[in-house]
């Protein structure tokens, strides 16, 4: 078992090098993914808004543009290269800020915001309780929390690849972190209620499509599997492709159930 910082490098050093092709190959993609958590946010005018594991911070870009000139925002992530990509995008948006920590110790004073935004990240942090406890301490009383997470691998085909290729990838230095974590939100559901948020969880069924498989393994495997020795990446490939794409080659949809983890701080 790893220490908690070298986990916390590990997952570091992976978002660190997927953000070189993450706004252009994966944002677009999870588009509806972020409209459909904002919808769920109630994010509006003057209100303070945090973004935790804002990645290349498309969240954060719409959420500055709902709460306008008398509102905040702040996009926060462990992944200083994510922070980057993220930074360059700014165009007049001087209500939004991006600052370098993480879901377990928020950069923020307690009581700071009126809703709390996760998308796509809480199935990342290694220490889910403390992260709890922090999303409670900086939203105001009454404040929102919405969180966006992958189901199962049989619901969610993001997943199913991502565990199909991850079985041929070096063991991880901390269990019940990937993307498929919270496929059962209940315990997380739990950590926040002790914490005094009260949540509910909602199902979508959102997709995203792939021209053909090399692409999708780029994206979703590049990073995980560019340790393995070369024979090694072509038998994963193989088994991937024998499970991902039945027909062999060509465009393929890819149906992801998406839960929103929705509640508010008593
Ligand atoms: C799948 S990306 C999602 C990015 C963006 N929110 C989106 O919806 O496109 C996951 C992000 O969570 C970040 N992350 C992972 N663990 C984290 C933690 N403990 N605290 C804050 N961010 C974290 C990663 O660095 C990465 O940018």
């Amino acid at each position: 078992m790893a220490s908690s910082e070298d986990a916390q490098a590990w997952q570091v050093g992976i978002w660190d090098r997927k953000s070189q092709n993450y706004l252009q190959e994966t944002d677009k993609r999870f588009r509806p993914i972020h409209e459909a958590l904002l919808d769920r946010s109630g994010v509006g005018g003057n209100q303070s808004v945090l973004d935790i594991g804002t990645g290349t911070g498309s969240v954060a870009i719409a959420a500055a543009h709902a709460v306008g000139e008398g509102g905040d925002v702040t996009g926060t992530d462990i992944s200083a290269d994510m922070l980057a990509v993220a930074e360059g995008r700014l165009v007049d948006e001087t209500n939004l800020v991006f600052r370098l920590g993480s879901a377990e110790e928020i950069p923020a004073v307690d009581g700071s915001f009126h809703v709390v935004l996760a998308s796509l990240s809480m199935m990342y942090v290694i220490d889910r309780a403390a992260a709890a406890r922090e999303i409670a301490r900086v939203l105001r009383p009454g404040g929102r929390f919405v969180a966006a997470v992958w189901s199962g691998p049989d619901d969610c085909d993001i997943v199913k690849f991502q565990t199909a290729a991850g079985a041929f990838a070096p063991k991880p230095p901390v269990a019940g972190v990937g993307p498929g974590a919270l496929a059962d939100p209940l315990p997380f559901q739990a950590q926040l209620l002790d914490a005094g948020i009260d949540t509910e969880v909602e199902t979508e069924e959102l997709g995203f499509d792939y021209d053909d498989f090399e692409s999708a393994w780029e994206v979703l495997a590049g990073v995980t599997t560019a340790s393995l020795e070369p024979e090694r990446v072509e038998e994963a490939k193989l088994a991937v492709q024998a499970a991902m794409w039945p027909n062999g080659e060509g465009p393929r949809h890819f149906r992801n159930v998406t839960q929103f983890i929705v509640g508010n701080k008593g």
